[in-house]
């Protein structure tokens, strides 16, 4: 099989079958994002047990590659400490922007990179992931428990 046909599989089994799909209750951090270019919105629920992030889950609408790419962050950054997710997804969003970076360091989510070449579309790629940065980044000045707000132009 054709590397494109695997990504392009990869990117409709995480749009039909969401990873942690759902909200959690009393999170550490909620965050909502929106793509204004399309009114796609979605919200994503942290759970920390320190730093570490124990849970993630999401729920929302919008387009196959805005749903899929929040499957696969929160995959992704499970288990990972707030400063390791941030790292990630600038990693991520380097690479949806055009830049080099090890396929190791980014797993499935190479799956996404096709995307680039539809610049409309790096905005659907990277809706979870300005969110939940924007999430993290408030928790970590307040240290508390945190509602947030985020749209792709923060990117
Ligand atoms: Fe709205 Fe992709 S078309 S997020």
């Amino acid at each position: 099989m054709a590397l494109d046909d695997l990504y392009r599989e990869l990117i409709l089994d995480h749009y039909s079958h969401p990873r942690n799909r759902g909200e959690i209750p009393e999170p550490d951090i909620k965050v909502e994002g929106a793509n204004p270019l399309c009114g796609d919105e979605l919200s994503i629920y942290v759970k920390l047990t320190g730093t570490t992030i124990s849970d993630v889950r999401f729920v929302g609408r919008g387009c196959s590659i805005s749903q899929a790419s929040a499957s696969m962050m929160t995959e992704q950054i499970k288990g990972k400490t707030l400063e390791e997710a941030r790292a990630l997804s600038g990693r991520f969003k380097a690479m949806m922007h055009g830049e080099a970076v090890p396929e190791d360091e980014l797993g499935d989510l190479m799956a996404l990179q096709g995307v680039r070449k539809f610049p409309v579309r790096v905005k659907c790629a990277t809706l979870s992931w300005v969110a939940v940065e924007q999430g993290m980044e408030e928790f970590e000045a307040g240290k508390g428990k945190v509602a947030a707000k985020a749209t792709t132009e923060r990117e």
